[in-house]
């Protein structure tokens, strides 16, 4: 499963990828507007960074408005996918650019249905939102493991991105939904390092050492 990182935050980005974690980014209107600088300034800067695809959302509501903004946003980078809503609107434009070679991810998808016709239409990137559904009572992650059936069993080459993880079990559930990507925050993507008995052996293996008077390796 691949790690991108649901973030804007180039100092995030930069040290994400610094780890050898990095296999792309995603934003949104509400993560770009966090970081207080123009649109293009940070999807440039970030894709300066990240080698991966790098998802920059329009905001036209309608097709001919969405089509001029993701052939524009498009053009700033090459590893650019440009972040379409599921709306009737949305599907028509994927449609369209998925035929000129610009990928597409579409965004807020809460169904199966929603999921099937972004493949149809043609969308590289498919992205359920787990946390969102969670929060209204549904089982977001069971959405994810239906979308990833449903891509193999049609052979779609759609990839489904388990978004809006709030937390290291979503992670867990992506990998075992067989999710090809997670876009996961930056804290949540931090606290996948620690566990108390990863920090119990290396004090205890410290302490065993220095007791020996082992000194330093060097
Ligand atoms: O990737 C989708 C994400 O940006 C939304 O997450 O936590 O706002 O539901 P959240």
């Amino acid at each position: 499963m691949k790690f991108f990182l649901d973030t804007a935050n180039i100092g995030q980005i930069k040290e994400i990828n610094d780890l050898g974690l990095l296999d792309g980014v995603t934003t949104n209107p509400t993560l770009i507007a966090r970081e207080k600088k123009k649109f293009r300034e940070t999807v440039e800067e970030i894709c300066s960074v990240v080698k991966g695809p790098v998802s920059a959302e329009v905001i036209a509501l309608d097709t001919d408005g969405m089509l001029k903004e993701a052939r524009f946003v498009a053009s700033w980078a090459k590893n650019i996918a440009v972040k379409i809503p599921m709306t009737p609107a949305g599907a028509k434009a994927t449609k369209i650019l998925s035929s000129e070679g610009i990928k597409v991810n579409m965004t807020l998808i809460f169904s199966l249905p929603q999921a099937l016709i972004a493949a149809k239409a043609g969308a590289k990137f498919i992205s359920p939102f787990i946390g969102r559904l969670d929060d209204t009572g549904q089982d977001g992650m069971e959405l994810v493991a239906d979308c990833v059936e449903m891509i193999h069993e049609f052979g779609f080459d759609s990839e489904i991105i388990a978004a809006s993880i709030r937390g290291p079990l979503h992670v867990v559930q992506s990998i075992q939904a067989g999710a090809h990507i997670a876009t996961v925050p930056y804290s949540t993507i931090m606290g996948l390092f620690k566990h108390p008995l990863t920090d119990r052996g290396i004090e205890s293996f410290m302490k065993d050492w220095n007791n020996a008077g082992l000194g330093s390796i060097l």
